[in-house]
């Protein structure tokens, strides 16, 4: 990072030293909060592991000016608001690191020297992955999950039961178990669930997240654990906290042990027998880094005999007997070459870096995102500084950072090696695709193309959506072929319904495709055949299809469930066409649709050269409607039903779901229409006018009972 105080520790007085320590105190824990709390790190981890060492430098050397607010005495950040806490038993630890091999001799020395033991006496060390993830802690008594905990400050973490059943590689029963068994691992997201996470959430018009740690952590800590059961997640065990019973003698035998109770354990662990066999395994385990599937970020060792990890013990914030030998950072200087913008589905302008290839961590990378306009200026959407400030100009000197399959990013920019002509960058506000004016909305990050269909760019993104796999999925119509079809002069497609002409116009031109180059009589018909295939068509896939902003995957199921038929679907968007009344109404109240979502749909359908391009796609097509859920057996099925107070065995969006999935209507207020009030404690006013009107009240118990699901 630019601003690490490049004087060494030793020329510092003692007033410089007493400001930095207090400047990194205040940096450290800023950077705590960002990436334990908010689940939004604003320091890579190089930078932060250098700013830890530059303060335990400046604490070595003046001891006696080290804060009661030390960074060095803390772990994690401050707790989030919301969860309930838990104070654990046995303390969750951080680690010590090793950056090279002197630091990884340096802690098998320490540990000989602390135990006695010659040079010549075997020490073995379990050698292990460090997940890139949010560690957690689970208790289990009589052989049942009591609680998950996240680590919170190491004393106390956050309650986050609930999120943790979600995971299907967390066991809620053990078989065999010591009766108090708290498991520790790593909650992680492999690289390909957090692609498609991204995508889902960028369709949605969603917060996407910076990386797979990220995503793992803001999808752990959800108040609404039904969140969490939508993310993949996935659990590695590694350690322990409370026991009633040792699980094993050797660490290697308590990881097995652990394996055998249901845990997953990461299989790259491995028994070494002193720093050179360590060593060669950590080279070893850096080769394999890039295809593993998930994000390490360096290599865990453990002195493997437990009576030997008793009597080594804690520092106050880290094991003496466990260390993380980190990765070196991914990072590489190169040239930016140009700045380029790319418009999407919806307009966005979103610019690229062209850079000068340049190998990071392994891959050659030419291109970096650019997020938008702030971006480059040098500041988040809050008007904070980012890079301290630093903006980006064609022709910088950039370092790259990527992590895992994340899209690189640009970490810094070397204001030293600027080119003296280099110019701030001037952000269009026309599309330079098609000349329209782009514009940013208030509280929007981003400047987007006004152009909509008549813009060449928006029309070939949104045809690429149409076909892609969970819309129409064409067979031999793909991203490539849609683009080139696009421009095509004679059998041009240039919007959805063009696609299912295609055929006759093809027909009526005397077979042109099957003269082209790529195209032969047998792909053409296999094309025409496979395009005629997806005439018939649920209606969720059609709403998705239609690539409106703020409706992915799950939203469109949801509108398709909620109205069943297109022509219901249809009749509810023009009739909700003002923002108001019982369509708009009806719309904002299905669970998932936010206002912002519903707005989107509306104008879509509102648009009148929109509005065209979806009439003539639907006469093209069979669209299927829904299927009717069977509520014939359920109890509460055509009620209409309210819950007040406060649920204790699920979330009010699970209650609500569950109740409209049995054929109930949930209502938010009691009136002489209600069948039936679920009162959970507190529920006050809506009660007493149950009462007053005599509608059946019941709890939550009674609730579950009804409906089957007590227990
Ligand atoms: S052992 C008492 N093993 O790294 C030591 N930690 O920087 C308990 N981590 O808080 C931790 N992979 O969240 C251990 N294989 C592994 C790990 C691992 C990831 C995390 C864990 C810990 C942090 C320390």
């Amino acid at each position: 990072m630019s601003d690490i105080r490049s004087r060494h520790v030793d020329e510092l007085n003692e007033a410089e030293a007493t400001a930095e320590l207090a400047d990194l105190a205040q940096a450290l824990s800023q950077a705590n909060k960002a990436y334990h709390t908010q689940d939004a790190p604003d320091l890579s981890d190089a930078d932060y592991d250098s700013l830890k060492r530059r303060n335990a430098a400046i604490e070595a050397r003046f001891p006696q000016l080290k804060r009661s607010d030390s960074p060095s005495e803390q772990v994690g950040g401050p707790l989030a608001e919301g969860f309930g806490k838990i104070v654990h038993e046995v303390r969750m630890l951080s680690l010590g690191n090793a950056f090279d091999e002197a630091d990884v001799q340096e802690f098998d020395a320490r540990i000989r020297k602390y135990l006695g033991l010659g040079s010549e006496d075997k020490l073995h060390y379990t050698a292990e992955p460090k997940i890139d993830g949010l560690s957690l802690s689970l208790r289990y008594e009589n052989g049942t999950l009591v609680y998950a905990a996240t680590r919170g400050d190491g004393a106390t973490g956050e309650n986050v039961t609930a999120n943790a059943r979600m995971i299907a590689s967390i066991p809620q029963q053990l078989d065999g178990a010591p009766d108090v068994l708290e498991v520790r691992g790593e909650v992680y997201m492999s690289h390909a669930d957090f692609a498609a996470l991204n995508a889902r959430q960028e369709q949605a018009g969603a917060k996407t997240f910076a990386n797979p740690r990220n995503a793992a952590a803001g999808s752990l800590r959800q108040l609404d654990a039904n969140i969490t059961k939508a993310r993949p997640l996935e659990f590695f065990a590694y350690a322990w906290g409370a026991l009633s019973a040792p699980l094993a003698g050797t660490q290697m035998k308590a990881i097995t042990r652990l394996a055998e109770l249901g845990f997953s354990t990461n299989p790259l662990t491995k028994l070494c027998d002193g720093p050179q066999a360590l060593m060669e395994n950590y080279a070893q385990i850096e080769a394999q880094r890039a295809t593993l599937g998930y994000d390490i970020d360096g290599v865990v060792y453990k002195v493997d005999d437990l009576a030997l990890q008793a009597r080594l013990g804690f520092r106050s914030t880290t094991p003496r007997w466990a260390i993380a030998h980190k990765f070196a950072a991914e990072l590489a200087w190169t040239r930016l070459e140009a700045i380029e913008i790319q418009v999407g589905r919806t307009g966005a302008l979103s610019p690229v870096a062209r850079l000068h290839p340049v190998t990071v961590g392994g891959v050659v990378v030419s291109n970096a995102t650019l997020h938008n306009e702030d971006y480059i200026v040098g500041h988040d959407a809050k008007g904070q500084p980012i890079r301290d400030g630093k903006d980006i100009r064609e022709g910088d000197w950039v370092q790259i950072y990527r992590a895992g399959d994340v899209i690189p990013k640009i970490a810094d920019v070397d204001l030293s090696k600027r080119p003296k002509d280099a110019e701030p960058y001037d952000f269009p506000t026309t599309c330079p695709k098609c000349d329209s004016l782009a514009v940013r909305e208030e509280g929007d990050a981003v400047r987007r193309c006004t152009g909509g269909l008549i813009c060449p760019a928006q029309a070939v993104e949104k045809l690429k959506h149409f076909v892609s796999r969970g819309a129409f999925d064409i067979d031999g119509l793909g991203a490539k072929q849609v683009e080139a079809f696009y421009f095509d002069e004679m059998l041009s497609i240039k919007e959805p319904a063009d696609i299912f002409t295609l055929r006759a116009r093809d027909a009526a031109q005397l077979g042109k495709l099957k003269n082209r180059d790529g195209w032969g009589d047998k792909s053409a018909g296999n094309l025409f055949d496979a395009i005629d295939e997806k005439r018939k068509i649920p209606l969720n896939r059609v709403i998705f299809a239609l690539g409106l902003r703020h409706v992915g995957d799950s939203a469109s199921n949801l509108l398709a469930n909620h109205y069943i038929s297109w022509s219901a679907f249809e009749q509810a968007m023009r009739a909700a066409e003002p923002h108001e009344g019982p369509a708009w109404d009806e719309l904002n109240a299905i669970d998932g649709v936010g206002g912002v979502m519903a707005g989107s749909v509306i104008d879509a359908f509102a648009q009148p050269a929109e509005r065209a391009a979806i009439d003539r796609l639907v006469v093209e097509l069979d669209i299927q409607d829904m299927p009717q859920r069977d509520t014939s057996s359920s109890p509460v099925a055509g009620q209409t039903v309210v819950f007040s107070g406060t649920l204790e065995k699920m979330t009010r969006a699970e209650a609500k779901a569950r109740a409209e999935a049995l054929g109930a209507k949930v209502s938010g207020s009691v009136s002489a229409k209600t069948d039936l009030l679920i009162a959970g404690p507190g529920a006050g006013s809506k009660a007493k006018k149950a009462a007053e009107l005599g509608v059946e009240t019941i709890d939550e118990d009674g609730w579950l009972a009804l409906i089957g699901a007590a227990g």
